[in-house]
């Protein structure tokens, strides 16, 4: 069964604006790849798509991951298949701590059917344990696991959760759309010290980004870039050089060209 996430012939649209217009993406397992490309050209789409989101209609292509095309799974089954999709859950549950918001996320995936909830169920010493180890390598207040979830967090903080919900859930492939929005310096850090930790032969990361910047501290062996709802040019982590000191013009001349 591979690891791969393989995107073949993707469309999508909102309405009737085709936004995604033939996708074929292969993200390695285990590898950092990341996607770049100018405002509009649908990273976030796909990102949704990946995800499941119910506000975009896939009109064609297929999303394969560990032998199932997962455009056929709802998002909850993606999650469990090892897939971490960064905004599946919602902006803000009041009445939901951070703790059990994580505690309910971790039961989910450990859930067997035929079997008692509270069987499977991860003990609660040993869930204490990993969330304080968890809290602790991303430098974050003990207090901020009793707080109501997303509630008046900023920007940071909700990165930090983000990174803090990937350490636990072990995900095989994290999808991660603008990770560096917003972040002050030390709290990129730390995320990116947090996905190059978590990143590696049982992690793959598919990373989307605009800035150069997010990528110096988390090094992608493979950049794809997207445009006009397609992936236009593959390569090294060399091309998000070369797009960070060359703009977009000049590939998009080139394609021209060779149209
Ligand atoms: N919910 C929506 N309703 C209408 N149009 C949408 C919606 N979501 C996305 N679009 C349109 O789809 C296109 C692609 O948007 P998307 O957010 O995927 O781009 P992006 O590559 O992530 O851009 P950015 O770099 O600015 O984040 C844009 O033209 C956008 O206006
Ligand atoms: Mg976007």
């Amino acid at each position: 069964m591979s690891n791969d996430l393989v995107i073949k012939d993707l469309r999508a649209q909102i309405g009737d604006k085709e936004i995604l217009k033939g996708v074929n993406l292969t993200v390695q397992g285990g590898a950092i790849h990341a996607i770049m490309g100018p405002n509009g050209s649908g990273k976030s789409t796909l990102a949704s798509v990946i995800a499941g989101h119910p506000g975009y209609e896939v009109t064609g292509g297929e999303i394969w991951y560990r032998g199932q095309n997962i455009l056929e799974l709802e998002p909850d089954e993606r999650s469990k298949l090892g897939l971490f999709l960064a905004f599946q859950y919602p902006v803000s549950v009041p009445g939901v701590t951070v703790a059990n918001f994580l505690r309910a996320a971790i039961n989910a995936h450990r859930a067997e059917e035929g079997k008692d909830p509270k069987e499977t169920a991860i003990p609660v010493a040993e869930f204490r344990k990993q969330l304080r180890e968890g809290m602790k390598l991303l430098e974050m207040d003990e207090s901020f696991a009793r707080r109501y979830l997303n509630e008046g967090f900023s920007g940071g903080e909700k990165k930090r959760l983000e990174i803090l919900q990937m350490t636990m859930l072990k995900p095989s492939m994290a999808v991660m759309d603008e990770t560096d929005s917003g972040l002050d310096i030390d709290a990129l850090r730390i995320v990116a010290e947090g996905v190059n930790r978590l990143a590696g032969p049982n992690m793959g990361v598919l990373v989307i980004t605009h800035y150069q910047r997010l990528l110096n501290y988390i090094k992608p062996q493979f950049v794809s870039v997207m445009m006009d709802g397609r992936i236009v040019r593959e390569g090294g982590p060399e091309l998000a050089l070369e797009l960070e000191e060359k703009g977009y013009d000049w590939l998009r001349e080139e394609l021209a060209g060779t149209a």
